[in-house]
């Protein structure tokens, strides 16, 4: 269930479709499963976890469990109560990821299809930044890159500065899972949005912040692939209602372009999404050789001192994951019923 419209959506045909829902017995029965497989951290995403009317008891309920790292992604629309914030930390959650895709009222609010969108992240933001005090939460913010927002790009991460929300992510729009054509209009060529996204992550590098840049294929980023969050490799079991998927979220639905054969850095990439294939003519793009990803680094480190700590990192999830094959983490899927098996 969603209280906003994203244009973008990439489970659009889901929402607010009871029957799509989950059951509470699901809910619970998963969490409880998780945490005796030995999980210890937990994310809520959706449609709007915030708008399940047992939302708070959940995340107080994982806790009970033993979940230690509790996070979600909201739109933020119900978190501008004050009480609504204070019951989430007192029952848990330890991390909140704000999606922001406009700086101003106006292109936030049409972007997710919901007035007073916006402003809502803003009173939202004020209260959980009063709160910490009591109980810490991460507080973070993720911009999907589309064809309507990639000029403002820049604009959005200092707005998003300016209003305290300090790690950020950039994602580039994709299709999804679930072959949600009408994403289409948003996916934005890489051409098209590649200059806006190098302006905001130069400007990013100058802030005392982290940031991350996601589903943009390596090559396209140059040195500024050193941002991105593709070099760590995760491994994360998705439950739906009526099937999970496991492996690495981040390559589901990603498929090579001839070059990717030839690449250094193939293991660490999230490489193409399936239907930007099918929309676009791929780029053309010269490979990573193996020689050339330790210069990379070493460009990064003396181009962007700033951010000395977040290319440490990056360089690090590089090491641990460059051997990998991209197939062992390639998720799976088990449905009860197999007609509701994603495509
Ligand atoms: C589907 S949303 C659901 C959670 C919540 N309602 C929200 O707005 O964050 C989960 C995450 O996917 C992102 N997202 C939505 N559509 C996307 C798309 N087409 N491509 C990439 N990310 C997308 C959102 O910004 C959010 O970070």
């Amino acid at each position: 269930m969603c209280n906003a419209r994203c244009e973008f959506c990439c489970v659009l045909p889901t929402l607010n479709r009871p029957e799509k829902s989950m059951t509470d017995e699901q809910i619970f029965e998963a969490i409880g499963r998780a945490r005796a497989q030995g999980a210890t951290e937990i994310g809520y995403t959706g449609g709007e976890p915030t708008v399940h009317r047992r939302f708070v008891e959940i995340v107080a309920h994982a806790r009970e469990l033993g979940f230690k790292h509790q996070a979600m992604s909201t739109n933020g629309i119900k978190l501008k109560s004050r009480d609504f914030c204070h019951a989430l930390l007192e029952a848990g959650m330890t991390a909140i990821d704000f999606s922001v895709h406009g700086h101003t009222d106006e292109m936030h609010d049409a972007l997710v299809g919901r007035k007073g969108a916006l402003s809502a992240i803003r009173e939202a933001v004020g209260h959980l930044r009063e709160l910490r005090g009591s109980a810490p939460i991460h507080l973070s913010a993720t911009t999907v890159l589309t064809s309507s927002n990639h000029q403002h790009l820049r604009k959005i991460m200092e707005m998003l500065e300016e209003i305290g929300l300090e790690s950020k992510r950039i994602k580039h729009a994709f299709e999804g899972i679930l072959h949600v054509d009408s994403v289409r209009e948003q996916v934005a060529p890489y051409e098209d949005v590649i200059p806006s996204l190098i302006d905001a992550l130069d400007y990013l590098a100058t802030q005392p912040h982290g940031f991350q840049v996601t589903h943009i294929p390596l090559c396209l980023l140059g040195d500024h692939a050193v941002f991105s969050s593709d070099f760590e490799r995760r491994v994360a079991t998705i439950v739906f209602g009526d099937h999970e998927l496991e492996g690495d979220p981040a390559q589901h639905v990603r498929s090579d372009i001839e070059a990717c054969g030839r690449c250094a850095l193939a293991a660490c990439c999230t490489r193409f999404d399936d239907a930007y294939r099918r929309w676009y003519q791929p780029p053309n793009v010269t490979p990573f050789a193996d020689d050339e990803v330790e210069a990379l680094f070493e460009r990064g480190r003396s181009r962007f001192p700033q951010s000395e700590y977040i290319i440490a990192r990056v360089y690090q999830r590089y090491r641990e994951n460059k051997h990998r094959s991209r197939d062992d983490l390639r998720m799976s899927t088990r449905a009860s019923d197999p007609e509701d098996e994603p495509r």
